[in-house]
């Protein structure tokens, strides 16, 4: 029997809800749309035209699985098989990190510096999926991009993402990776693992669960990742040459006292 639209999406919420999901309103749109093909602001559209129009019973079926695995926590990207950054997507799943919006800013960052440049060399240490090259290169067409992964399965899938770009993917460590750059990369970004090991309990479970470790997880304070970079950063980078770095929001001083320590000019804390 086919179901109606609202009740369908107003059961999903309650589900989503109880089951602590952050968002349960926009995941449960989200996963709406995915099941019927629409994008989100065309059910939004649909939703207040006309809300008592219905999905198929197969829909139905679908939406309820999708919305049973959100509840048990499975991340709204792995469901949907896509991530939304700044003005592109990727494809993420199992084996790499969902990007995050607020990585976005660090990809802002570079990019508001990568205009000041003809041709930037741009380096992207820890690449997972390969989102931030891949929204660089979107912005800035005329940027040299190198981007590095460690992890098999991360690897594979910025592979994937980046197909066809003109972005050079490497697997290998960031920590030793592309000497043959030392000394002439202009803007270098990392999005580290900065997680404290003993935050492990206090991780949500979309990603404690569902990211690789790799990605999350850094040493007792979470800063070991970032102290090796701070060294590797110093022989990248040509003279003048900027780094951007993100970390938590309570690592702000102790990243700080980092770079500052070691003979860096202007170190800020900055978005
Ligand atoms: C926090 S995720 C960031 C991924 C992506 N840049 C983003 O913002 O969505 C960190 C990534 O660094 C990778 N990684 C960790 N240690 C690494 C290393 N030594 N060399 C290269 N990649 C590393 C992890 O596998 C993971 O994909």
């Amino acid at each position: 029997m086919p179901v109606h639209l609202t009740a369908a999406l107003a059961a999903a919420v309650d589900q989503l809800e109880d089951a602590g999901v952050a968002s349960p309103n926009f995941d449960a749109r989200e996963l709406l749309a995915h099941v019927l093909k629409w994008e989100r602001s065309y059910l939004v559209h649909q939703l207040m035209l006309d809300p008592a129009q219905h999905v198929s019973t197969n829909q139905a079926h679908q939406y309820q699985q999708l919305v049973e695995k959100r509840a048990q926590r499975v991340p709204l990207q792995h469901l949907t098989g896509r991530a939304a950054f700044r003005q592109i997507e990727v494809e993420v799943g199992p084996g790499v990190f969902v990007p995050r919006p607020e990585t976005e800013l660090l990809a802002g960052w570079i990019i508001d510096r990568a205009k000041n440049h003809d041709a930037p060399v741009i380096v992207d240490l820890c690449t997972g999926s390969g989102v931030i090259a891949k929204a660089v290169k979107y912005e800035v067409p005329s940027a040299d991009i190198y981007a590095v992964e460690l992890d098999p399965p991360a690897h594979q899938w910025a592979t994937k993402n980046l197909a066809g770009l003109d972005i050079q993917l490497f697997q290998a460590d960031a920590l030793t990776a592309l000497p043959e750059l030392n000394g002439v990369v202009d803007l270098l970004l990392v999005n580290p693992p900065y997680i404290p090991l003993e935050a492990w309990e206090s991780v949500a479970p979309e990603a404690r669960d569902h990211d690789p470790h790799l990605a999350l997880f850094s040493g007792k304070d979470g800063l070991d990742f970032i102290r090796k970079l701070e060294v590797r950063a110093r022989t990248l980078l040509r003279p003048g040459g900027e780094l951007g770095v993100e970390h938590a929001d309570v690592q702000g001083e102790a990243v700080v006292h980092i770079f500052a320590t070691t003979g860096w000019w202007q170190v800020a804390l900055g978005l």
